[in-house]
């Protein structure tokens, strides 16, 4: 028997993702987002939710750029950190969390030296949807620390380590056990 849960916002599970940005004077702010993932192939573009009032949403209306830094399990009180304090109270939050901002190559937003994978992004469309705006930005390059790469110069996933939340019990959690193969597993079934 299914039961009804309501127009709940239930994704298993979502990335935690470390969007960073520029303020109008040029100070660097990263905030926790959750709503977010990659919404297209080519160009490769990602998504992100960010609310009304957000010091982030602000920054990048005006920069029209972001970058989406991947945290490791090991900078979770960091990351979680990112997502307490605004920079409309803590302007020096990142140096607070102990971490450093310098400017990204491709893109007029700040990249955090201690996250290992980083998205830079301009913004392509921004959607007006309720208590949320639905940012829309392609990536133009991703800059990652050699450590995490494997052999074929992708990223492992395993030493990425990145963090996943459950979004009915605010918690967060690491990625388990590798289960199969994309676009392979699935064969076994095609006639
Ligand atoms: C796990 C987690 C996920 C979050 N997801 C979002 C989100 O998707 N969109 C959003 O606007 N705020 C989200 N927040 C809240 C912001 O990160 C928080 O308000 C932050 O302080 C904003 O910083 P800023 O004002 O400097 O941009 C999240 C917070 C946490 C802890």
């Amino acid at each position: 028997m299914k039961k009804s849960l309501g127009a709940r916002r239930f994704i298993y599970p979502l990335p935690v993702l470390m969007v960073g940005s520029y303020d109008e004077n040029g100070n660097p702010d990263v905030c926790n987002v959750g709503w977010g993932g990659i919404c297209c192939s080519t160009p490769p573009c990602v998504t992100i939710g960010l609310a009304h009032g957000r010091k982030t949403l602000a920054n990048i209306r005006a920069s029209q750029a972001f970058t989406v830094g991947i945290p490791s399990a090991s900078q979770e009180v960091e990351a979680d950190y990112f997502g307490c304090v605004t920079a409309k109270v803590v302007p020096d939050k990142i140096e607070k969390a102990g971490m450093h901002a310098v400017r990204s190559e491709k893109v007029n937003a700040p990249v955090i030296g201690e996250f290992k994978l980083t998205l830079e992004c301009k913004v392509v469309e921004m959607h007006e949807l309720g208590s949320h705006i639905q940012i829309i930005g392609e990536i133009v390059d991703a800059i990652a620390d050699e450590e995490i790469l494997n052999e074929e110069g992708g990223v492992d996933i395993a030493k990425l380590d990145p963090i996943l939340v459950d979004p009915s019990a605010d918690t967060y959690h690491r990625v388990g056990e590798r289960i199969g193969k994309i676009f392979c597993d699935g064969l076994a079934l095609k006639k």
